[in-house]
């Protein structure tokens, strides 16, 4: 459920009429509502407490949306935060996350950023390879301390969905195998700048069938099994994101409740804190990008395009995973639906949202909203061709706050400045 409806014939987000916000802060623009995010948060947490999961941490993923006052609505109902890089635990301590609710993951860490977490006090470091276990603990040991880690297996399931954001595979570049994590986190417990906390997974992302989860988190149980019963301590098992959400016309998801089910049933028994990263469930419904119709080019030969003001460089999941968004007129006219090729103004035929669209009747001026952006929508944007990051709005009720203006173009341009050489004589 989510809080994007229809009253008196225009799209409102909680108690906002979209139109009224578009014309204000101007298109395309991101808006999120927070008792969506918030709902999201309070249904999974319930589920998984309800399914007897003992204080499950929810450490949401900063990578689906990494707007600080996103974060900071999420923080305040206790929600913690997965980070993947300097900057997303820069934006989760901004936010109000305790460094004790924030988990670290990531393929590719630099020494820079394991010495920060580790100045930040941050909860758990996933630990990915072999030669990132012996950095974090040359890092910690210079620092004379020890870090907290989890091995992250790759637990090689085929978890479905686009292949780019499939991670679980043993050919994907993530995590290490049953094999190496028994080894690794046996060498692990004897380094001294190290403390081996749990073992962690995820194997993908938008999943909509609980099988290959439950197949990944069985042999997950029996790692950690035979890790006790080695004599070594595990407090803490991670189970990764990657629930899938309802994209309009796609599967149906697994609800929370029937995830946690699962989690519960294959996990009963086993005495240990739970983790979770979820990212796209928490965000994804809980916002929309905002676009203007520019032209409708109807083509005599056939093709109608309807060119909008946004554009790949905003939105980048059609063009980059084919991904389907609902688009809805915000104020829709009637008439009898058309098919319309929805693309934006970059100078690349890839900038196309979607052919063929059946859609109501669209004018030059009207407002579109796409649907199921909250989650990879803002923070995969870029400024290609030049254009500015679209604001992201956040609304409670019936207020709204602007959370990230859009760039002037003197600020773009003011980060960039002139080789020495090339300076006006
Ligand atoms: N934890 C780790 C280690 C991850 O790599 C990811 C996502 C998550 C958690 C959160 O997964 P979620 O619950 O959101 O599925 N840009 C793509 C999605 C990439 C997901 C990458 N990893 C998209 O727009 O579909």
């Amino acid at each position: 459920m989510n809080h994007f409806e229809l009253r008196g014939g225009e799209l409102h987000c909680e108690d906002v009429p979209l139109k009224a916000l578009a014309d204000a802060v101007g298109t395309p623009v991101y808006v999120y509502s927070s008792a969506t995010l918030e709902r999201h948060y309070l249904v999974l947490r319930d589920a998984l407490t309800g399914a007897g999961l003992r204080d499950p941490l929810i450490a949401f993923a900063v990578k689906a949306n990494s707007n600080v006052a996103v974060l900071a609505t999420l923080a305040r109902l206790g929600c913690g935060a997965d980070v993947v890089s300097e900057g997303e635990i820069r934006r989760a301590l901004a936010a109000g996350v305790p460094p004790e609710r924030i988990v670290f993951s990531g393929v590719g860490k630099t020494a820079r950023e394991i010495a920060f977490a580790l100045d930040a006090g941050i909860a758990e470091i996933n630990v990915e390879s072999e030669p990132e276990l012996r950095l974090v603990d040359a890092i910690a040991r210079d620092k004379g301390r020890r870090a907290a880690i989890a091995i992250r297996v790759n637990p090689d399931v085929e978890a479905g969905g686009h292949a780019k954001i499939s991670t679980g595979k043993a050919d994907n570049k993530f995590g290490v195998s049953f094999a190496e994590a028994e080894r690794l986190y046996a060498n692990a417990s004897n380094m001294a700048g190290l403390k081996p906390l749990g073992v962690a997974c995820h194997i993908g992302s938008q999943i909509t069938d609980l099988a290959p989860m439950a197949a990944a988190f069985a042999k997950m149980r029996g790692l950690v099994e035979r890790l006790r019963a080695e004599g070594l301590s595990v407090e803490r098992l991670d189970l990764g994101g990657g629930l899938g959400v309802p994209y309009f016309n796609q599967p149906e998801p697994p609800s929370p409740a029937d995830y946690a089910a699962m989690i519960a049933g294959v996990t009963q028994g086993l005495d240990v804190q739970f983790a979770f990263e979820p990212g796209r469930m928490i965000a994804a419904n809980a916002g929309v990008l905002l676009a203007r119709v520019l032209h409708v080019n109807e083509r005599p030969e056939g093709r109608r395009f309807l060119v909008l003001d946004a554009a790949m460089n905003d939105l980048l999941r059609p063009a980059m995973y084919d991904a389907y968004h609902d688009i809805r007129p915000v104020a829709p006219r009637p008439g009898a639906p058309l098919a319309y090729d929805v693309v934006g103004p970059v100078c690349e035929t890839g900038d196309t949202f979607t052919r063929d669209r059946l859609l109501p009747p669209l004018e030059a001026g009207d407002l579109v909203a796409f649907m199921s952006a909250g989650a990879y929508g803002a923070a995969m944007s870029s400024e290609y061709n030049s254009r500015p990051l679209a604001p992201e709005v956040l609304v409670k009720g019936a207020d709204y706050a602007v959370v990230r203006p859009r760039p002037t173009y003197d600020e773009m341009l003011a980060r960039e400045q002139p080789a020495p050489w090339l300076e006006p004589a």
